[in-house]
């Protein structure tokens, strides 16, 4: 079969489309033949070795893929051949097949496209996990969210309203800001040009957010965390933006807020039938209409450094995914 590989830590350029040997499923896996993966952040930090774990070499990037099964190991039940799956695995999703254990896969609904199931598990899992676990977010709360219009930021607008929440969308282009406004935003705000703290206290009559999502970090995490109500949450997301801030504790009781860390790839291994739950209320809303990714762009495998590219450049809007 036909991969990317990544044979040492570099950048986008450094990866390989090449031929590889198909791999063989054990007794509790499956063999998917991918037709699409979807592209998230992470992807651009494993290959350079910056994420928090490290793959044997050589390997593919990739962990968000929708396929149709091809072979099912001995001890499988559930799953057959034909079937058609999105599956969240470690990584290898950058090729035309990949195994994965059969427990973590999910019938693909027959009403989503393969390129809308690659985009879904991980962005939709993350902000539900983290809004409705994390946060507690409650109806007529205000909402915040930084990176808005990025993979993860632009769920967290559409569920965020989906959930009755006032959403400020915070994002570094008028075109990004257009678009959030497009899935939901009451408010937004241009965070490289407008104060991010000031303009957050205006939008909420001094008040500040209750809810704050944070997949950006760096200098853009402190303004925001001044910027929260009495008792609200602040959900540490990610770090998009290259730096872990390091944040003043007198803060947090200031505000008595809480400053509260979302690592939804543990806890969808720790919790699997909760996360299948919420997994299930995500399918379902998409099926009623109520959710939809945004596909920025599709690539085919071959090309699939540049959407690496495309993501490190700050350039994409919702998701970008392989075609394989
Ligand atoms: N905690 C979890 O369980 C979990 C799960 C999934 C993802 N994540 C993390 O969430 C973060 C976002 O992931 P994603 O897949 O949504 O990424 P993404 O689609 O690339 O979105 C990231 C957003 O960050 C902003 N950004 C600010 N500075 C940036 C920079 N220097 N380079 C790139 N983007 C920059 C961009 O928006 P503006 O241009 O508008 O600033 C961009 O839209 C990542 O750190 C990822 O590791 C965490």
């Amino acid at each position: 079969m036909k991969a990317i590989i990544c044979d040492s830590f570099g950048l986008p350029s450094n990866l390989k489309y090449q031929e590889v040997a198909d791999p063989v499923p054990a007794a509790d896996e499956v063999l998917i033949q991918i037709k699409a993966c979807s592209v998230n952040f992470p992807d651009t930090l494993i290959i350079q070795g910056l994420y928090q774990y490290k793959p044997n070499f050589p390997f593919s990037p990739g962990s968000d893929v929708a396929g149709v099964i091809e072979a099912v190991g001995e001890n499988v039940k559930g799953f057959k051949a034909g079937d058609e799956i999105v599956a969240l695995i470690p990584h290898g999703g950058f090729a035309e097949k990949v195994v994965a254990k059969a427990k973590t896969c999910i019938p693909k609904p027959p009403g989503m496209d393969f390129v809308q199931a690659a985009s879904f598990l991980m962005a939709y899992g993350t902000t539900y996990y983290a809004l409705k676990d994390r946060a507690r977010l409650k109806e007529g709360e205000t909402l915040l969210v930084l990176g808005a219009s990025g993979g993860v930021g632009l769920t967290a607008v559409e569920l965020g309203k989906l959930m009755g929440a006032r959403v400020i969308a915070a994002a570094s282009t008028p075109e990004k800001l257009e678009l959030c406004k497009q899935y939901g935003a009451d408010e937004t705000i241009l965070y490289n040009d407008e104060d991010l703290k000031k303009r957050t206290k205006e939008l909420t009559e001094g008040k500040g957010a209750n809810v704050i999502y944070d997949p950006v970090g760096a200098h853009y995490a402190e303004p925001a965390l001044r910027a929260i109500a009495w008792e609200g949450r602040y959900l540490v997301i990610g770090f998009a933006a290259g730096h872990i801030p390091k944040i003043p504790l007198n803060l947090a009781l200031l505000k008595s807020c809480q400053i509260v860390g979302v690592f939804w790839g543990a806890f969808a291994q720790k919790f699997p039938g909760k996360n299948m739950q919420y997994m299930m209320q995500l399918l379902m809303w998409f099926n009623e209409g109520k959710i939809n990714p945004h596909i920025h762009a599709t690539y085919p495998l071959a090309e699939a450094p540049k959407a690496l590219e495309e993501i490190m450049a700050r350039k994409v809007k919702g998701k970008v995914v392989i075609r394989v």
